[in-house]
């Protein structure tokens, strides 16, 4: 098919690589002129595992055109996306001046039958608006339909994601459109597909948003009762997970939320709910629990390095999440600042977002950017993991303890078992699990600690795996 996408930002653009991948013919406008130069050349524009091979392949393959021109998208598409972005505005609600520019930009350029389709997470009931700004603009309602199909791709996994959904969602108000994004995706794709009306699907991607986000502040709330009465969150998290109708994905207790999407898209439901009437009061406090992680990990190190300030701290990770270069969002940005004012020195590192938070924070006297985990060890009083990078679970942890001036870890997103970080010589702190305060001591015997697992036929105790990432070695 033809496709034409309206936005080359991280939705569009994967959007765009991916339906080139699957055989399509994909031209995709984006207004920035120094974007559309850079993709052209097969540069990507963001960090995405895979991107820039899908990219360049498809370039290379005469697939996939971008181009600066709305005209060429809308006149050589079958089926026009629109990917452009939908931020959030200071009262929460969401900002839909990027897709208006797109409406009244084509408006005067629709001729023939055009699917539009929005693809960019939109309040429910936008396409109502995009319909009556099209009829303004044309003087009929001839030529042209209006679609949802929502994307519910995840930054780090964007390609995999989109090629293998657990579910594609097509609302759409007649049999025409709903037949043409039938024909999209059937031939490529083994999962669900869900047909439906508009309305449904706009708000199918903004309640999966929130519940997920439901889910991780629900998780965080457990990790604060474990850690008051010492039981550990990981196999709460577990035991609750087994249960198939709660399911163990979105039990990583830790720092919480961050990135483009779960902040902006709670803030959005909250205030659609309550333009309708409706008091959805469970969302805001989702909210308000997820806030207070980045000052709890804060306290956390407060309590276990005493004094501050002139103390020296590395940052392990910026990004909102591991394999992103995103910090939109990140619990980095409040950890940072905060850190600055009470006067710790900072020596940070991220395998990709660094230079992304030195525009925010750059470097200076009492904050480094330096290259490696190592790095950030030297003369540190303590470690502070604030992404899940892959890279941080392999660390060498005799050469990383050697380097610091005090072994104190606080692990925000609880990447390490506390009793192999203990028998390696560290202080270690997370959320939701007994903090290892005192060094081993060689002349103690080790306590006997009842098991924790599987317990099999054999009378065996199988040992738990853990619920996301676990141990190093
Ligand atoms: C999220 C959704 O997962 C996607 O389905 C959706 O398409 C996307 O938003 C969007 O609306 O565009 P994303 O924000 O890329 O994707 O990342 P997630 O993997 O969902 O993680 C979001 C945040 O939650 C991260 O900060 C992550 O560290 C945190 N998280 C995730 C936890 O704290 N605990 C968990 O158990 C899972």
């Amino acid at each position: 098919m033809r496709l034409g996408i309206f936005g080359a930002g991280y939705v569009g653009l994967v959007t765009s690589v991916c339906f080139a991948e699957l055989g399509h013919t994909v031209v995709a406008a984006d207004k920035d002129r120094e974007v559309v130069a850079r993709l052209a050349d097969g540069v990507p524009t963001l960090y995405e595992p895979g991107l820039e091979n899908v990219l360049r392949a498809n370039l290379r393959a005469g697939r996939l055109t971008f181009t600066t021109s709305t005209t060429e998208a809308l006149q050589r598409g079958e089926i026009v996306f629109l990917c452009v972005g939908t931020p959030g505005r200071a009262d929460g609600r969401a900002d839909l001046s990027q897709i208006d520019e797109v409406v009244r930009s084509i408006a005067p350029m629709l001729n023939g039958y055009t699917l539009l389709v929005e693809k960019s997470t939109v309040p429910v009931d936008t396409a109502s608006c995009i319909i009556r700004a099209l009829r303004r603009l044309t003087g009929a309602r001839n030529g042209y339909e209006v679609a949802s199909n929502p994307e519910f791709l995840r930054e780090g996994s964007a390609i995999e994601d989109f090629m293998h959904p657990d579910r594609i969602v097509i609302g759409a108000d007649s049999p025409r459109a709903q037949a043409l994004l039938l024909d999209l995706y059937r031939r490529d794709f083994a999962c669900p597909i869900l047909l439906t009306d508009i309305k449904n699907a706009e708000l199918i991607k903004h309640a999966a948003n929130a519940f997920l986000a439901t889910k991780i502040s629900f998780i965080n709330m457990v990790a604060d009762l474990c850690e008051r009465v010492g039981a550990d969150i990981s196999i709460v998290a577990q035991g609750i997970g087994l249960d198939h109708r709660i399911g163990p994905h979105f039990l990583q207790a830790g720092l919480g939320f961050g990135g483009s999407c779960f902040p902006k898209d709670l803030k959005a439901l909250v205030r659609i709910a309550e333009d309708l009437g409706v008091d959805f009061g469970l969302l805001r406090e989702v909210e308000r629990i997820n806030e207070a992680r980045a000052a709890r990990l804060i306290k956390t190190l407060n309590e276990a390095l005493w004094v501050l300030r002139h103390k020296t701290v590395g940052v392990l990770g910026v990004a909102f999440k591991s394999n992103t270069d995103d910090i939109r969002n990140a619990p980095s940005l409040h950890v940072i600042p905060q850190l600055r004012e009470q006067g710790v020195l900072l020596r940070i590192y991220d395998p990709q977002a660094a230079f992304k938070i030195a525009t925010q924070f750059p470097a200076e006297a009492g904050l480094q950017y330096v290259p490696s985990a190592y790095e950030a060890a030297k003369g540190a009083h303590a470690l502070l993991i604030l992404t899940d990078w892959d890279e941080f679970r392999s660390l060498d942890w005799r050469q990383l303890r050697s380097l610091m001036r005090t072994p104190v870890i606080i692990d925000g997103r609880n990447l390490f078992d506390p009793a192999a970080m203990h028998a390696r010589g560290f202080e270690y702190y997370s959320f939701g699990r007994k903090h290892t305060q005192e060094p081993p001591d060689a002349d103690m015997p080790e306590r006997a600690e009842p098991a924790h697992g599987f317990h099999t036929a054999a009378s065996r105790i199988d040992p738990l795996p853990t619920v996301a990432g676990g141990e190093d070695d």
